[in-house]
């Protein structure tokens, strides 16, 4: 079946008590019991819940994957899947994923004895020499936040399969109609759903996606343990969004190939960052590993004063964090998604002050160069 078909399917069975089409939210938090011992399979809504469930099997199917989960935020999904390594196992961390994730292992996990080492997992040659003996896991964003470095999955993939670890790719940028990571080779994709997945900015949630039994098992038990669950409101908002995935995605890639090639030709910018321009020194892999672009372009303007002037000078693009709704987001990662990360640190990966941040919406692309360009200007 074709990935449409399967977004809008999946999962998506009419609901068995009234023949609902849509799956209903059922915003409850226990359920009745026949009998001692006897239920229709559901028990407390922290453990199952029918609205989560149908959107566990959706997003799972959209990632070839067999076993799904919905959090309550991205962050709570690769916390979660980060308990399966344990105290005095080491993980290496690709050096430029998102700041949440860089500080939940610097701030967090390093308290519970996770080592970590950063790497530069666009060249595999860096990843070898990071490993070590208890290296138990690699976890990777491709492309990456903000500066849009790939990472070849399948070459990474087949290292640390080598070495007896796991692969973790975070596939938020893509989502599962650009890229598949699990048919690439990865072990486990995590995802915000806030993000494309949703698509339209009013939900936030997260997403584990695996094949083996075992890890599925221990992040199911986890999950229950912890709480981390994505309420039955947003799971259907998820569920709504993940429907029309494909046509926001290919007119999210439209969009974003436009503005990209726009801004390189522009007088007022230094650089610019995006996996679909023939510049990108990843181009090649790129149209290899995945079968768009997508919607998000990073570019240079020398200075935080410049910065500024786009930032607060655009009048259709909104100021604010977050990525992947239907509106034209724009933001400074130095000082927003990044801020956590070391200065020294964000210098080095490109995360200059002067660094701004599109995530290119669904709006007419006219519309969007004109204020970008009255914004330059
Ligand atoms: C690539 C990426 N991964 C994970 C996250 C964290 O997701 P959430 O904000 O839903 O916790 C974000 C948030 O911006 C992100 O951009």
């Amino acid at each position: 079946m074709g990935f449409s078909t399967i977004a809008i399917h999946a999962g998506n069975e009419p609901d068995p008590a009234t023949g609902a089409v849509s799956v209903p939210i059922y915003q409850t938090s226990t359920y009745a019991q026949d009998a001692l011992g006897k239920h229709k399979g559901y028990e407390y809504a922290r453990t199952q819940n029918p609205t989560r469930s149908a959107l566990e099997k959706n997003i799972a199917a959209l990632e070839n994957a067999k076993f799904g989960f919905a959090f309550a935020s991205g962050m709570a999904a690769i916390d979660t899947t980060l308990k399966l390594v344990k105290s005095g196992d080491h993980v290496i961390l690709g050096d430029n994923t998102y700041g949440g994730t860089f500080r939940l292992f610097n701030r967090i996990l390093v308290d519970y004895g996770i080592e970590f080492d950063l790497a530069d997992t666009s060249d595999v040659a860096n990843l070898e020499s990071a490993f070590k003996p208890n290296t138990k896991m690699v976890f990777v964003e491709t492309p990456t936040n903000p500066i849009m470095t790939l990472t070849d999955l399948k070459a990474v993939s087949d290292l640390a399969h080598s070495r007896g670890a796991k692969v973790v790719c975070d596939n938020t940028f893509m989502s599962p109609y650009f890229q598949r990571p699990i048919d690439l080779g990865v072990d486990i994709v995590v995802h915000s759903t806030t993000k494309y997945l949703n698509g339209h900015s009013d939900s936030v949630g997260g997403f584990v996606a695996l094949n083996d039994e075992k890890d599925a098992e221990w992040i199911g038990f986890v999950q229950n343990g912890i709480g981390a669950i994505l309420s039955p409101m947003d799971s259907f908002l998820v569920l709504r969004g993940t429907k029309t995935l494909a046509v926001r995605m290919d007119a999210h890639d439209r969009n974003g190939r436009v503005v990209a090639n726009f801004l390189a030709e522009h007088p007022r910018v230094e650089k610019v960052y995006y996996p679909g321009l023939t510049s990108h020194p990843q181009h090649e892999l790129a149209k290899r590993q995945q079968t768009g672009f997508g919607g998000m372009v990073s570019f240079e303007t020398g200075s935080l004063d410049n910065a500024r002037k786009v930032l607060e000078g655009v009048k259709l693009c909104t100021l604010g964090e977050s990525l992947g709704g239907v509106e034209s987001l724009i933001s400074h990662p130095a000082s927003m998604t990044h801020a956590s990360v070391p200065e020294e640190k964000r210098d080095a990966l490109g995360i200059t002050d002067g660094l701004v941040r599109i995530s290119v919406g669904i709006e007419d692309v006219e519309d969007i160069i004109a204020d970008l360009d009255q914004a330059l200007r």
